[in-house]
């Protein structure tokens, strides 16, 4: 059953209020307390929703999160049943900074259609819409993906755009793409938005190709889920991680996860930013209130908007 298109308000006005929470912090150099800002807003609105919700993507385990952690039950626990996939401060570095990119961010589906990631890494790859299902395998390596991929955009590879979250352990993908001369845009931190930017009309990337937090690839997957685009994504876990996966319900530890994987049923998806960026504009204070700008996808309706409102101080 589909998801009824009256929450998509609700849960915008949750993401603005969370991205209003972390703009007072923006620029004040401290990561803990934007993320605070987002965090307490965020449950706060959830709760007051006639829902019965349940995070499964959230702020960490029960004994190390004391909000939003993933099983809390959220919502007035009276409507239907949602899985809640939350990242209140998507960007804590770029808020604490004043760097553009920094959103608050959720993911809503019916109950059991997301993937209850740990908060380990993951490995992935992301390509955009209209391209043959399943084009790509982790396990085929760089060079191969590349050429399956400019033959499916019939591009030539020089022609091709990859986004790589510019970690050392990313040197040897961004050694492959430089000896096959793949343009690179680096991200340093943000993996949803560096994710996100192969989708749309003119997007930036063509791929995007990078381990970052695992569930930061379960909320990339729900958007993509609503515009066509492709995640193939597997989780990177030490031996202590494979334990907390367990707990989760993961057995099968090398499991690549596609799209249909990550993500069943209907999904909505709300992005409002902190400061501006790819997806939306950062708040505005407008001195008595507050201007919020939300890009919201409605999969079954097949809604993407971008909406700005105003709320007062
Ligand atoms: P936070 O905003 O929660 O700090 O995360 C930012 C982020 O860049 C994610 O987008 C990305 O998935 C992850 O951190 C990468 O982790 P690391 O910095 O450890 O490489």
């Amino acid at each position: 059953m589909a998801i009824d298109k009256k929450f998509l308000n609700l849960f915008i006005k949750v993401t603005e209020k969370a991205a209003i929470g972390a703009s007072k912090f923006i620029g004040k150099k401290d990561k803990i307390a934007a993320d605070k800002g987002a965090v307490d807003p965020m449950r706060r609105e959830l709760n007051k929703i006639n829902m019965v919700g349940t995070v499964v993507i959230g702020e960490g385990e029960m004994d190390e999160a004391p909000m939003l952690y993933t099983g809390e039950k959220l919502g007035t626990l009276n409507g239907p049943k949602f899985d809640i996939a939350v990242d209140p401060l998507e960007g804590t570095k770029f808020t604490a900074n004043a760097q553009p990119n920094a959103f608050s961010v959720l993911a809503i589906s019916e109950k059991g259609g997301l993937l209850s990631a740990p908060d380990t890494y993951m490995e992935k790859i992301v390509i955009g819409s209209n391209l043959p299902k399943n084009l790509m395998d982790i396990d085929y390596g760089v060079e191969k993906n590349i050429k399956l991929l400019a033959n499916a955009k019939n591009k030539k590879i020089s022609e091709l755009n990859a986004c790589v979250l510019k970690r050392p352990r990313h040197d040897n993908i961004v050694k492959e793409l430089t000896k096959l001369n793949v343009n690179i845009n680096y991200i340093t931190d943000g993996d949803i938005a560096g994710a996100l930017s192969v989708i749309g009309e003119k997007p930036k990337n063509d791929i995007y190709y990078s381990t970052g937090g695992g569930p930061e690839g379960v909320i990339v997957a729900a958007a993509l889920s609503c515009f066509g685009g492709q995640i193939q994504g597997r989780l990177v876990l030490n031996d202590d991680e494979k334990i907390r996966a367990k707990k989760l319900g993961i057995t099968n530890f090398n499991k690549k996860y596609n799209i249909d994987d990550m993500v069943k049923g209907d999904v909505m998806f709300c992005a409002t930013g902190v400061t501006s960026g790819d997806l939306a504009r950062g708040v505005k204070d407008l001195g008595n209130e507050y201007e919020v700008n939300t890009f919201a996808l409605h999969k079954s309706q097949n809604t993407i908007k971008t909406i700005t409102n105003i709320y007062n101080k």
